[in-house]
């Protein structure tokens, strides 16, 4: 049976740079503390003044360049997979915003994930499944974000606001041949929704009458919540039980990967994972510190850096490893 390969990657970011010392001008942080718990320098938002776009735009943006890495015209595209915490409406789903966007023909199904942090991994799982079964050839998985509309530029809710930026990435996928050994190895999923309130964003809400008062928007309900410490706690254990997992069920070893891919959470929970695995520095990829936490962008925006930078070749043992809000997680090997 054919593998699932990786026809094509593509990002896109929006222009405007901001940086530790900006965040500093609004609200009581620091350059020093931000990189010193994230390793975060700077982050790209877009610019509602210039070029004002919701993270559909920043999808299809990115999507369109995947295509074009791909060599692959959008009329081949067979399903749209679409993942973000940040949809531009509560629906439709978002997926049909970027189908529009992107004048996919009218009858390919979008589908809409919703898994944070470990978007792309659900995202891929579920391409896999349908490019292996033969329903699918062309399927184009996007994640994005327009965090920098959601968040809190107040001291109340610098914790959230310094890690997280705006991004889109997407991959392209399909079947590669028969008798190649190359392609997606595996990809594990897992959850647990007794964590849920530990990262979350509750409101408006469909379990209130209303679902949205101006009280309770004045209160700053509609603000993300987040309880770092255990969010931290659990990823630093999670993402390499993930990872041997994964090269368990393939009968590999950590000296096997050539690179690394951890979500871009923050670069303290990357440093665990690496020391956790005893995996060497050029062994794990980082880029982190110039966009921070782009959520459901962050995985394929690393994995389209890290191909076009030439950290991955043909043949090379690539592992993906998530951790996020849900709580979620997961991994996946591929052979690139
Ligand atoms: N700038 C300056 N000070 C800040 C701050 C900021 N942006 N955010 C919080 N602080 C303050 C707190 O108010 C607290 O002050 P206090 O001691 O006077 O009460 C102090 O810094 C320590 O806060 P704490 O929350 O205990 O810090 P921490 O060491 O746990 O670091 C995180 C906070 C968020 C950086 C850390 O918990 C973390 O990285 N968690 C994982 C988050 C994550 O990756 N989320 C995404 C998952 S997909």
């Amino acid at each position: 049976m054919a593998r699932t390969v990786f026809l094509g990657t593509g990002h896109y970011l929006p222009d405007k740079v901001v940086t530790n010392a900006d965040l500093a001008k609004m609200f009581d942080t620091s350059d020093e503390w931000i990189v010193q718990r994230t390793g975060i320098k700077e982050r790209r938002y877009v610019d509602f003044e210039k070029e004002p776009m919701g993270s559909s735009e920043l999808g299809a943006r990115a999507a369109r360049a995947a295509l074009a890495d791909a060599g692959v015209s959008k009329d081949e595209v067979d399903l749209i997979i679409y993942g973000t915490l940040s949809p531009d409406k509560a629906f439709p789903g978002d997926g049909v915003l970027i189908q529009a966007k992107l004048d996919v023909p009218a009858g390919v199904p979008a589908l809409d994930v919703r898994n944070q942090c470990s978007g792309f991994l659900y995202m891929l799982s579920v391409a896999d499944a349908f490019i292996k079964a033969g329903t699918y050839k062309r399927v184009l998985v996007i994640g994005a974000e327009t965090h920098s509309t959601g968040i809190e530029f107040a001291d109340r809710g610098r914790d959230v606001t310094v890690i997280f930026g705006d991004g889109g990435a997407a991959a392209l996928l399909g079947p590669g041949d028969d008798d190649a050994e190359r392609g997606v190895l595996s990809v594990h999923l897992h959850a647990d929704g007794r964590y849920w309130q530990e990262l979350h964003l509750s409101y408006p809400s469909s379990a209130e009458m209303p679902r949205a008062t101006p009280e309770k928007v004045a209160a700053g309900a509609h603000w993300p919540q987040m309880n770092g410490r255990t969010v931290f706690k659990h990823a630093v254990s999670r993402m390499p039980e993930a990872v041997h997992e994964a090269l368990d069920a393939n009968g590999l070893s950590t000296s096997d990967i050539k690179l690394l891919i951890p979500h871009q959470a923050n670069q303290r929970i990357t440093e665990m994972v690496q020391r956790r695995l005893e995996l060497r520095d050029d062994q794990v990829f980082s880029n982190i510190a110039k966009y921070g936490n782009t959520t459901a962008a962050s995985i394929p925006l690393a994995l389209d850096e890290a191909v076009k930078e030439g950290r991955i070749s043909r043949g090379d043992l690539v592992c993906l490893v998530a951790f996020g809000s849900g709580f979620t997680w997961g991994s996946a090997l591929i052979r690139w």
